[in-house]
Parts: C-alpha cells; sequence; structure tokens
C-alpha cells in the first residue's frame, strides 16, 4: 500500500515539474520573441566584459611577475562586493563568469604602497609583451615639500595600463607622516594623450586623497584571486571623504618673510604643548568616532602659516552637533583633560572646554541652517549670547604637526567668513565677542537656564 502510494506520489510530482519545464520553455520562447532586441544587446555587453575581465588578468599576470602587490579599490567593484558576501577563495564557481571585475564603465581601480615598489624600466616593455601599454603619471612629492623647501622630485603617482578600450588605473599610495596613506591628483602633463584614459571619470585623481591604512584580505572575485580591503563599506565610506590638501607652503613663506617667526622659548614651548594636546584630542574624538576639524585661530594658523600661532593660547575644534555624543566629556577627563565649561546646549550653542597643560581644548558645536553654518558663544557673567556665521562646507584632509586632521575644503571662504579679508595680517589683541567679523548678538539665556548653560569648573 505504502509503496504503491509513494510511486505514485513521484510519478506525479515528475508529471508536475516536466509540466512546469515546459511551462518555462515556452514562458521563455514567447519571451525571447518579445523582447529579442534586449537579449543580444545583454550579450553584446556580456562579451565586451569578458574582455575586461581578460585585460585585468594580464595586468595582474605583470604584476605577479614583478612581485608588486596591489588591491582593488574599484568604487564600482567594491560597490557591487558590498551588496553580497565574498566567494570563499579557491571557489571554482564563478571561474569563466564575470560578474564583479566585468565593468561597464571599461576600467577597474588598483591601488599599490609605494615602499614595496621598486622601480623596474622593464615594466612598461614586459607590459607591452602582453598587450598593455603603459602611461606613468609622476608629481611631486609633498613629503619633501615644506617651508625651507619648496622644491621637491617627481615620483610616480599613477600607472595605466591599456588594453585597446580597456583600461587598469594603479593608484600609487604614499605613507606620510601622521600614519597614514596619502595619493597624489592625476595631472597630465603637455604633451602626454588626453585620449589615452577617461580621465575625467577614473575613481581617483580627480584631487590628492587620503585614507587610514586599510585592513585587507583576500579574496576571490570572478575566479581571480584578488586582495580587498576588509571592511568594504568603510573602505567605500573613506573614499567618498578622502579628499586632501596640502598646506599653503608658499603662502607661509610669504606670510613668514613679512611677520618673521616667534621663535622664542616660550613660543615654542607653547607649540609643543598644542601638539601634544591636538594629538590627543584627535585621539580621543577618533577613538569616539566623532569626526572634527581645525576651527578659529587653529584654523587660521594652518591656513595662514602652516603651523599653531604661538599667541593663540588653546587649540580650537569644529565638531557637527549631528555627530555629539555625551560620552565626549568622560573620555575627555578619563584622558587627563577635565572640563573647565560647558556653553549652551544640544539643542543651541554647545560649546565645550577643556584643560590641557597651559593650553585650552575649544570644541565648538556647529548647527546647519539652510545655506549657512553657526556656532555659538555664550558670555559666563551676562549669560549673553553670541553666534558665529559660516557659509556652508565640506570637510578635506589635511596635515598638521604631523597629524591628519580634517579642515573645511572651502579654507579661504571659511577663514575670512572669520576673520575678515585682512586675515593674513596677524592680529594680537583678539576679543571673541566684537573681533570676529562674523559674529552676531544673539539674545540672554533665560536665568532660570543658566545653570544648565553656562557650566564652568
Ligand atoms: C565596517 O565599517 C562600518 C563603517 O565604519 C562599521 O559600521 C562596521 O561595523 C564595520 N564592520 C565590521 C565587520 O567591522
Amino acid at each position: 500500500m505504502l509503496r504503491l502510494n509513494r510511486t505514485a506520489v513521484l510519478v506525479l510530482l515528475g508529471t508536475t515539474s516536466l509540466l512546469f519545464l515546459l511551462f518555462q520553455l515556452y514562458y521563455y520562447r514567447h519571451y525571447l520573441s518579445k523582447h529579442g532586441t534586449h537579449a543580444s544587446y545583454d550579450k553584446s555587453i556580456q562579451l565586451d566584459s569578458g574582455q575586461h575581465l581578460q585585460v585585468v588578468k594580464k595586468f595582474l599576470d605583470l604584476i605577479s611577475r614583478y612581485s608588486l602587490a596591489v588591491f582593488l579599490v574599484d568604487v564600482a567593484t567594491l560597490g557591487r562586493l558590498s551588496q553580497r558576501p565574498a566567494q570563499p577563495r579557491g571557489s571554482q564557481a564563478n571561474e569563466h563568469h564575470c560578474s564583479l571585475l566585468c565593468s561597464s564603465r571599461g576600467f577597474t581601480t588598483f591601488a599599490m604602497l609605494a615602499k614595496f615598489w621598486k622601480y623596474d624600466a622593464s615594466l612598461a616593455k614586459t607590459a607591452s609583451e602582453l598587450g598593455l601599454e603603459l602611461l606613468e603619471i609622476q608629481g611631486k612629492d609633498p613629503r619633501l615639500v615644506g617651508l625651507d623647501d619648496l622644491s621637491s622630485t617627481e615620483i610616480p603617482l599613477h600607472l595605466l595600463f591599456r588594453s585597446s578600450q580597456h583600461l587598469v588605473h594603479l593608484v600609487v599610495f604614499y605613507e606620510r607622516s601622521g600614519n597614514y596613506l596619502w595619493h597624489g591628483a592625476l595631472r597630465l602633463k603637455p604633451g602626454m594623450d588626453r585620449e589615452f584614459a577617461p580621465f575625467r571619470r577614473l575613481d581617483f585623481g580627480r584631487q590628492a586623497g587620503a585614507f587610514d591604512r586599510p585592513e585587507l584580505v583576500l579574496s576571490s572575485l570572478d575566479g581571480l584571486d584578488v586582495w580587498i580591503p576588509k571592511n568594504v563599506s568603510r573602505f567605500l565610506i573613506e573614499h567618498s571623504q578622502s579628499r586632501f590638501l596640502e598646506c599653503r607652503y608658499k603662502g607661509a613663506r610669504a606670510f613668514y618673510q613679512l611677520y618673521p617667526d616667534d621663535t622664542s622659548p616660550e613660543s615654542m614651548e607653547f607649540r609643543m604643548k598644542a601638539k601634544t594636546l591636538l594629538h590627543l584630542a584627535a585621539q580621543v574624538l577618533t577613538g569616539l568616532g566623532v569626526p572634527f576639524w581645525l576651527s578659529s585661530g587653529t584654523c587660521l594658523g594652518w591656513f595662514r602659516q602652516c603651523n599653531v600661532i604661538p599667541y593663540s593660547k588653546d587649540v580650537d575644534l569644529g565638531v557637527w552637533i549631528k555627530d555629539y555624543k555625551p560620552e565626549i566629556i568622560q573620555a575627555f577627563q578619563t584622558s587627563g583633560l577635565p572640563l573647565k565649561h560647558k556653553f549652551g546646549k544640544v539643542e543651541d550653542s554647545l560649546e565645550l572646554s577643556f584643560q590641557g597643560q597651559d593650553v585650552k581644548l575649544d570644541i565648538f558645536f556647529f548647527y546647519e541652517e539652510g545655506d549657512i553654518v553657526w556656532n555659538g558663544g555664550t558670555q559666563a557673567k551676562s549669560g549673553k549670547k553670541f553666534k558665529y556665521v559660516f557659509p556652508r562646507f565640506s570637510l578635506c584632509w589635511t596635515e598638521l604637526l604631523q597629524l591628519r586632521v580634517r579642515v573645511p575644503c572651502e579654507t579661504l571662504d571659511y577663514v575670512e567668513a572669520n576673520y575678515g579679508p585682512t586675515w593674513k595680517i596677524p592680529v594680537k589683541t583678539w576679543d571673541w565677542k566684537s573681533s570676529p567679523a562674523n559674529v552676531q548678538e544673539n539674545g540672554v539665556w533665560p536665568v532660570r537656564e543658566w545653570n544648565e548653560v553656562i557650566q564652568v569648573y
């Protein structure tokens, strides 16, 4: 009985799946006859991507012959990858099928660390034997540029490998003081082939960039073993915020010619302490995942003279109010920086001040409002409120005192808003309530709120 039944069920199942298969076949034929053009269009894209994968393969072959270590930084590929888990290495499933590295953009981007690269003149020749044309783009080595020396040597910044319309872009990353990776902007020299690559569309090189050293993992993409950033989404976020600004060394030199630097022992000591404080503040805020930028006098010092202004007495940082966390106060206290005062509240004009060794750390919280941003000020004895208004800005990386820090990318607008058109002229007597070009009176805190909004320790 049971046996018969089971056979019957199997037959029934078989018939059902056969019927289903027939239906699918019918549907597919019907679909194809209606959408035939689409199908062939997709096929031609596939063919093209297959060729692209071959070029990537050749590039990786070349790279391994020279024992160069490269990792994938291609924004489109990493974006696709972040949408799905990586294949375990050695998996054969996708050997001939290209779903990640093939690109309708026609280029794939890798990066390498300069310190692992020994220049070998035969690279271009071997590349050409593999059918790859090489274009090397050099630029100034920023690590050699400083206030003392504006000259520099040329270093390789970008290598482009091309085979017909397919391109592999290799970005050279350099380690810089402050323990971060830097890549240069891609600038063509006169006489270079402007048609060599879709330069404007490349993921890297429109401007210089700075990154944390990424942790890498070996991954199998379309059957190729490729190193990729371990945390792909973090890398993609970093990439979108990676723009790097070099200090204006020429401008700073001109400034010091007009106003020679104060190299007295007191001034040197202040700079040492400001540097220690800035490094500590960066460690605390970065540890909490709170982005910050150089603000007020500290930003002016970087922009005008590539250093801390010796008579400024404090270090000023800006933080978006949306990034405020109550843990900030505790974290600074634990690091040996007691809270000196807290003015305002999260909803309005928040400002924190911590006491370092003879140097004060001011953290101003910025509020976004339409096409402006502002931060507040509070006078403790009168309860008067002030408001400092800036045009909107985005954030860029730079380096100050061997530290990678952010500054407003539109630094001139920021500095001019704060200090007016005469920002290049040093001013030693400064009143935060009246001197700034962008200060506005903003009423008085109601007395009943004073306990909360005026806390002085
Ligand atoms: C990857 O980075 C993102 C963004 O920084 C973070 O939120 C996430 O926790 C990280 N994932 C892992 C597994 O570390």
